[in-house]
């Protein structure tokens, strides 16, 4: 049986009464075979999962999609119970901010501002702002992000250990179409021919990787084989770049460790990232 909480308290107390060991899934819903593989990680790793089902406003900016955001409310529980999650954290926004605004939110520097944070200025202020919310709403032992996120979840790993929260925060593997396409709540923004066009995301990564893997170690020059694959296709990249995968800064100009080749492109109405480790098994 899976539970369904909708308020701080009686998430608590759902907490008080469990034993063992608990895992968190934090997730906006509209769920898709990339959340059912953080709850198979969390139930290998927790006694007990939660997943919390939370659109949050404060991470979307004026003229995102906040409003149009997928909301399935019904269909995640059902694929919840299928996976075997013991209960979802769905409060409202109310509940969430009751006092309509939180003046107090975590920040995390220059790590929001680069990659994604460019052109989403306040996005990673309203996810740090709200992970931390839920890590002290439900207190797990561990929380589950995707890759895919990297940069979310290189912050919260980072805001994690700067602010000593005692949680062990889980990185999961990006779970793709058998096109290459990394799995995304706003795929479903994509007309046929966009999703066509989308799976070239991660084949213009996996160009750069083939070069890293035939000995180049020049950062532009992989940097320039993602963009160029991109621009054949007809597409116009917001920002393709290297960095260091825990401190997100640029990576050096000749290679020498494990390194993230990150992209965002918008396709249609849909603003889709992806990236893929270089140097790491
Ligand atoms: O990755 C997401 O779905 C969201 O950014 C998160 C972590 C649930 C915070 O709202």
């Amino acid at each position: 049986m899976i539970e369904v909480l909708r308020t701080v308290d009686g998430m608590r107390r759902w907490h008080r009464q469990t034993t063992g060991t608990v895992g968190l899934v934090p997730t906006m819903g509209a769920l898709h075979d990339g959340h059912r593989s953080l709850v198979r990680a969390s139930k290998g790793q927790a006694d007990r999962t939660v997943v919390s089902v939370f659109v949050n406003p404060l991470q979307f900016g004026a003229n995102e999609d906040l409003s149009a955001y997928p909301r399935t409310f019904d269909r995640d529980v059902e694929l919840l119970k299928e996976v075997g999650a013991d209960a979802v954290f769905y409060p409202s926004v109310e509940e969430m901010y009751p006092r309509g605004e939180s003046l107090t939110r975590v920040a995390v520097g220059r790590m929001g501002q680069v990659l994604c944070g460019r052109a989403r200025p306040i996005h990673f202020e309203g996810v740090t702002t709200v992970v931390m919310k839920l890590l002290h709403i439900v207190e797990p032992d561990y929380a589950f992000f995707g890759e895919k996120d990297w940069q979310q979840l290189a912050v919260i790993r980072r805001m994690v250990e700067d602010m000593n929260v005692p949680v062990a925060v889980v990185g999961v593997p990006t779970v793709r179409e058998a096109s290459g396409l990394a799995l995304s709540s706003r795929n479903q923004y994509l007309t046929p021919a966009e999703h066509r066009l989308a799976r070239n995301l991660s084949k213009a990564l996996e160009a750069g990787r083939s070069r890293y893997e035939a000995g180049e170690r020049n950062r532009d020059a992989i940097r320039q084989t993602i963009w160029n694959w991109l621009q054949e296709q007809g597409l116009e990249p917001e920002y393709v770049e290297l960095v260091d995968p825990d401190s997100l800064e640029t990576a050096p100009r000749q290679l020498d460790a494990p390194t993230v080749a990150a992209l965002a492109v918008r396709i249609g109405r849909a603003r889709l990232i992806d990236n893929l480790m270089l140097g790491r098994n």
